[in-house]
């Protein structure tokens, strides 16, 4: 058996420290991190890293050949819903340009390709959805996510996996941007109230879970689209509400608001979050509950977690 030789890219932001550190569990995996920085974020222990601009297409074709990855896990993109809609053209080179050229290399170099996508694929009118359900985007930031998966079908790539998931949670180091719990536990720790919508239904996902899920896909060679999200379908304000007391604070610190009140600058899905039956019988994937989840999290975080 020829061992695995795993590129990373955007190895820095949440999903992929998590990545990492699931990916040191497995020693027989050659693992290459790659990010944006000159110096990776992630302290703990990697196989290397160099810093790796995605759409700097010759910069990736060379990485390709000197590596020679015999998997990729695709998780570099511009992510922030707001950003996307700013600038679409930037997001367009960077989640779906560099996605189409890293799918190119991996059918010339014959790697394999998992590359994260998102509930923010569908409209929100009739979630939660299956992997088979037909996507139709309401923002830039799903547009741009939608055209990478095509992008991945047209390049005649036959060893691919999309793996989609919504609203990740968890901790790592140093990381650039807060999530739902991080930001949640922030505020009330500094005795802010926290203003969470009522009207956006998620599969709230731990980020541990989720690289449990990426490991397993390419451990048993599996190709095609996968949800990966946590089991619980909730709104955000439920969710915040729920979680609140894990991490020690009162739960009446939690607020309601709209999706559009807080997030005024790109229309977000409503009704969206995904149904993990494939990944369950598939993978044996069996993710926390949000509960068991926070308390994990929360334990990680020092906060004075209740059983
Ligand atoms: N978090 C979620 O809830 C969620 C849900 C669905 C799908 N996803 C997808 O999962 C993947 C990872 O997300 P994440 O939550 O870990 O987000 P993230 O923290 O924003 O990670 C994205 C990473 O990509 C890097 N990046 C951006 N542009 C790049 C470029 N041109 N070249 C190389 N790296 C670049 C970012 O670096 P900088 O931070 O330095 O810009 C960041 O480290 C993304 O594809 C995202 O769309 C995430």
């Amino acid at each position: 058996m020829h061992y695995p030789r795993i590129l990373i890219t955007g190895s820095d932001g949440l999903i992929g420290q998590a990545v990492q550190r699931e990916l040191a569990k497995w020693p027989e995996a050659d693992v290459l991190a790659t990010g944006l920085e000159p110096r990776p974020r992630y302290a703990g222990k990697t196989g290397g890293y160099v810093a790796l601009d995605v759409t700097d297409q010759k910069a990736v074709e060379r990485l390709f050949q000197d590596f020679a990855p015999t998997a990729v896990i695709h998780l570099a993109a511009m992510s922030k819903v707001e950003a996307c809609e700013d600038d679409k053209e930037a997001c367009w080179r960077t989640n779906v340009d560099a996605t189409a050229n890293i799918a190119r290399l991996c059918k010339y170099h014959g790697a394999r390709l998992v590359f994260l996508s998102t509930d923010f694929l569908f409209d929100g009118k009739s979630g939660p959805y299956a992997e088979e359900d037909h996507p139709a985007p309401i923002n830039a930031y799903g547009r741009s996510k939608q055209a990478a998966e095509n992008a991945i079908l047209l390049s005649g790539l036959n060893n691919w996996a999309s793996v989609r998931t919504s609203l990740v949670f968890g901790t790592g180091d140093d990381l650039k941007r807060l999530n739902i719990a991080t930001l949640m536990a922030r505020e009330l720790k500094a005795g802010n109230t926290f203003l969470a919508a009522t009207d956006q239904l998620r599969s709230p996902t731990y980020a541990p879970d989720l690289a449990d899920g990426i490991r397993r896909i390419i451990q048993f060679e599996k190709m095609g689209t996968y949800n990966v999200v946590g089991r619980e379908r909730l709104t955000v304000f439920d969710l915040c509400k729920q979680t609140a007391p894990i991490f020690g604070f009162d739960p009446g610190m939690i607020l309601p608001t709209t999706t559009a009140e807080l997030h005024p600058g790109a229309p977000r899905p409503l009704q969206v979050g995904l149904l993990i039956l494939r990944a369950e019988s598939e993978l044996g994937y069996r993710p926390r509950s949000v509960s068991e989840a926070y308390a994990h999290l929360g334990k990680r975080l020092g906060l004075p977690v209740e059983a």
